[in-house]
């Protein structure tokens, strides 16, 4: 039998996450995703992911220490940035960075060790890059800041008291079961390949749109919907085309993402007048009454117009996903590898057989 898109299948048992498609309910090791976006933060959920508990105080603390340890890039790293061109897709870049580190790193740390470090340097990375691209010296990590703060920081050079949306944000894109970028981790991590080799190629999957890519796409899909009383005639002229709106529809969800729904109160509560913001609420307004495609908006949604509210740039919009998917990634793969089985499945062949290898000078040119 083919399970086309591999809709459905199980391969594997796992205690990280937990997704209600049908009721619209996502758990993180059995804890409701919104109470901790609401109350946790980026490390203690970090540590929640990898560890399977929250931590005590001084677990926490000495936790949170370690990551801000990991924030600096060597001198070397450092050293490349200066000689990339400044015009590449984050998700590339943070490719470029991840490859550099898997082939210096020791090669029999801890895993989880390792993911610690992934984790704890995407942010400078990100951020280095972009000071770099628009030609500004970048700004070194402090440890004196939370990872999200920090992260702020070092883009913009000053702090932000909305800053804890974001951590929201994160705590919320953190983990979501076997995802398209997480099997595509698990793959490589079931050959029994490195930890950064899983991670480049889990970041290879999230750039595409029908993944994480989409966050960017939704900004310049409002834009050019224009105005609230364009959203008809836009979704219309969508369905006729076969053109797929953006920042809608889900494999699992069969009813509203519980994200998307966390995220449009931020939004509602903190930046209801942004213009893109209305329309989007508009657009799922028409979308959901009028039971288009039995689709409903997902997180890219409205984490896209949370971000670029921040003042990201929209070609980091998929690395900010992966700044907090990068968690979840690696708690699979560790999870994954302690009862590892090679990732190795079949296609059924339709093809002809017993064909006739016909030397190149009999070849017909035209058939
Ligand atoms: N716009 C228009 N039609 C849609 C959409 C959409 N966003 N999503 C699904 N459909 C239609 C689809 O065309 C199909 O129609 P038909 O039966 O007439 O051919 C039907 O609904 C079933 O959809 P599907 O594409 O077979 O479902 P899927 O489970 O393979 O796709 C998806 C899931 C996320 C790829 C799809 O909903 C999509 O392309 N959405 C837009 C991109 C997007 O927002 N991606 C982010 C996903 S959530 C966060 C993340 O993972 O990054």
């Amino acid at each position: 039998m083919i399970q086309k898109g591999l809709e459905g299948v199980k391969i594997c048992k796992s205690s990280i996450c937990y997704l209600d498609g049908i009721n619209g309910r996502l758990f993180y090791r059995g804890i409701p995703v919104e109470e901790l976006a609401e109350k946790s933060t980026f490390e203690e959920t970090a540590y929640l992911l990898w560890y399977g508990k929250l931590p005590t105080k001084n677990e926490l603390e000495k936790f949170k220490k370690k990551m801000a340890e990991y924030r600096d890039l060597s001198d070397e790293a450092v050293n490349i940035l200066y000689h990339l061109p400044r015009n590449l897709h984050y998700i590339d870049v943070l490719k470029i960075f991840l490859s550099i580190h898997g082939s210096t790193d020791g090669v029999d740390e801890d895993l989880k060790e390792k993911a610690i470090k992934i984790a704890s340097v995407f942010p400078t990375i990100l951020a280095y890059y972009y000071r770099y691209s628009k030609g500004e010296e970048p700004i070194k990590p402090r440890k004196d800041l939370s990872h999200v703060e920090n992260f702020y920081y070092m883009m913009f050079g000053e702090m932000n008291g909305k800053v804890r949306l974001l951590e929201s944000a994160f705590i919320l894109l953190m983990e979501q079961d076997i995802n398209a970028s997480t099997f595509a981790a698990l793959v490589i991590a079931s050959t029994l390949s490195d930890l950064y080799s899983c991670i480049v190629g889990a970041l290879g999957a999230l750039k595409g749109p029908l993944h994480g890519g989409a966050s960017e796409k939704v900004p310049p899909m409002l834009e050019e919907i224009g105005s609230e009383d364009r959203v008809e005639e836009f979704v219309q002229k969508c369905l006729k085309e076969k053109r797929k709106i953006m920042g809608f529809g889900h494999r699992v969800y069969r009813t509203y993402d519980p994200r998307a729904v966390y995220l449009k109160k931020v939004l509602q509560r903190h930046f209801q007048d942004s213009r893109l913001f209305k329309i989007a609420s508009k657009l799922e307004d028409y979308i959901v009454s009028n039971r288009i495609k039995n689709i409903y908006p997902n997180v890219d949604l409205y984490s896209s117009i949370l971000f670029e509210e921040f003042g990201f740039p929209r070609n980091m919009f998929t690395a900010l996903f992966a700044t907090a998917r990068v968690v979840g990634w690696t708690a699979h793969v560790i999870e994954y590898v302690s009862d590892n089985k090679l990732i190795r499945p079949t296609s059924e062949y339709v093809g002809p057989l017993n064909i006739e290898y016909i030397p190149i000078e009999r070849r017909d040119e035209n058939g």
